[in-house]
């Protein structure tokens, strides 16, 4: 029972190097009450056409001697499952306690007696059945691991019909045989329960650590630590770390540590380290993927600037001298790895650029014209609403400083503030239009995300919410 549980909580994967972790994910006590009604249901559905192994065995009849049985075919034909209690067992698991359980089980019998066969059909009712398992929740290998901590089952009543053959001569000895049966049915509990635990613990050990995403991309999610269970939740930490999908080298930086707040009127929390979203950045970056090329062509109409040597003569006296009436291209990049800070309430971007200036000679050779030191920090924020996150960002800082020029000195300047201006009306508009928009957030299963919240704190990101299926 306990098995399905877990598994319908934490379809959810799962290094353990001593390094911090940067996602971390905390199941409330409401969460575990809401898969666990999720559970029940789909467990009374199994239930229900749950089957037995055969019970043989033998009876005593007095000084006739032994009539050996066999009893097969036995399955459920109503079950009265009550929900059961689970919960967070402090540094263990969890524990789930089902009581007053009682079902109708029907099957066949049939009779060894000498050399008379017999046969017929019986039903049974197991009534008030209790079961307490315990399963302890650990790391195993970087994943989520289960297993069976202690189990004990008991039964209150059996009653027995017997139907056909020669029945009236066995119902006398119902009772004899009934201790025999009530043993056989709850010696076979706990061993059920420790191999559907078994069961469930070879998919957990199955599932991925690391998933593609996109065609760049890997991020790798192995479980960092064991599962951190208190009386109240389940705390779950994960590496969180993107790599290139082409060479798997890890930043130069490492993961701060951040403690996420259990809140107990959600479902789940969830908490990401800036170090996540700056692992992303240094796998672009290390790729060489944050490279781009700027021609005339992709400057927008409206520019008052073209990339070209007499435009950019107003700037730059010198430049339509030396190369009159040419286009230019500019290669731009990323000096440094762009890194991402979350900070209370806004998230910091910054973007230490390279700008390279080019001539586009007449035989389409470049030449080399100057090198820009292009520095900016953008600020944004973010939102959520249903399973929806926005966002919204702003320059909040740019500098263009000259490092180099085959042109002679010039003034960075008035580039600096036309460089500027062309961010905040070029390009912010249309990246605001997207982030507005905004995108929604996977929800396996048809999981609808309900009153989720989304908080930055200094170093991290908090998501919190309630499900609805
Ligand atoms: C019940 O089990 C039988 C065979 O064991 C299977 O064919 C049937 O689909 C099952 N029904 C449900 C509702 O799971
Ligand atoms: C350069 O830009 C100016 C506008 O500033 C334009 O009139 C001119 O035709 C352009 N020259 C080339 C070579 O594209
Ligand atoms: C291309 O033209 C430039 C300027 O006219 C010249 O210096 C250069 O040698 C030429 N390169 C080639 C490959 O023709
Ligand atoms: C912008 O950045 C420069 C250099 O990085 C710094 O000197 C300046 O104080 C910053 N301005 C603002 C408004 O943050």
């Amino acid at each position: 029972m306990l098995p399905y549980l877990v598994f319908l909580l934490l379809s959810l994967s799962t290094h353990t190097h001593g390094e911090n972790p940067a996602i971390k994910l905390i199941l409330t006590d409401k969460g575990l009450q809401y898969g666990k009604h999720m559970a029940a249901v789909v467990l009374t559905e199994k239930m229900k056409n749950m089957s037995f192994p055969d019970i043989s065995g033998g009876v005593s009849i007095g000084l006739l001697g032994t009539v050996d049985y066999v009893l097969s075919g036995m399955s459920v034909s109503q079950c009265d499952f009550p929900e059961p209690s689970v919960d967070f067992y402090e540094e263990v698991g969890l524990k789930a306690v089902v009581s007053d359980l009682n079902m109708r089980v029907n099957g066949r019998w049939n009779t060894n007696f000498g050399i008379i066969y017999d046969s017929g059909s019986f039903d049974l009712a197991v009534s008030k059945v209790g079961v307490t398992s315990v399963v302890r929740l650990a790391e195993n290998e970087e994943h989520l691991s289960i297993s069976s901590e202690t189990c004990s089952a008991e039964i209150g009543d059996v009653h027995i019909n017997f139907h056909g053959g020669a029945s009236f001569i066995f119902q006398p000895f119902v009772d004899s045989f009934k201790s025999r049966i009530k043993g056989e049915i709850q010696g076979k509990i706990c061993p059920a329960i420790q191999q559907q635990t078994e069961d469930l613990e070879r998919q957990l050990a199955a599932i991925a650590v690391s998933f593609q995403v996109g065609s760049d991309l890997v991020l790798d999610v192995p479980l960092s630590s064991s599962p951190l269970v208190d009386s109240a939740s389940l705390e779950l930490d994960f590496k969180g770390e993107f790599y290139s999908a082409k060479s798997h080298t890890d930043p130069p930086f490492q993961a701060d540590d951040f403690s996420l707040t259990c809140q107990d009127s959600y479902m789940l929390s969830l908490g990401m380290s800036e170090f996540t979203a700056n692992s992303v950045s240094y796998s672009y970056f290390s790729t060489g993927v944050l490279v781009a090329h700027i021609t005339d062509k992709m400057i927008p109409a409206v520019s008052p600037l073209r990339l070209n040597t007499s435009s950019f003569g107003k700037l730059i006296p010198q430049l339509p001298k030396l190369f009159p009436d040419l286009l230019m291209e500019l290669s731009v990049s990323a000096r440094k790895v762009p890194m991402f800070s979350f900070l209370p309430g806004e998230v910091q971007l910054g973007l230490p650029g390279m700008v390279t200036a080019f001539a586009v000679q007449n035989n389409a050779t470049l030449t080399p014209l100057f090198k820009l030191q292009a520095d900016s920090v953008f600020s944004g924020q973010v939102s959520i609403s249903g399973n929806k996150v926005r966002g919204s960002a702003a320059l909040s800082n740019f500098t263009l400083t000259l490092v180099s020029s085959e042109i002679g000195p010039f003034k960075a300047a008035f580039l600096e503030s036309l460089v500027m201006l062309g961010i905040k009306t070029g390009v912010l508009p249309k990246l605001n239009a997207k982030l507005g928009e905004g995108f929604f957030l996977p929800s396996p299963h048809h999981i609808q995300l309900v009153n989720a919240v989304l908080k930055v704190n200094k170093g991290f990101v908090a998501f919190s919410c309630n499900f609805d299926v």
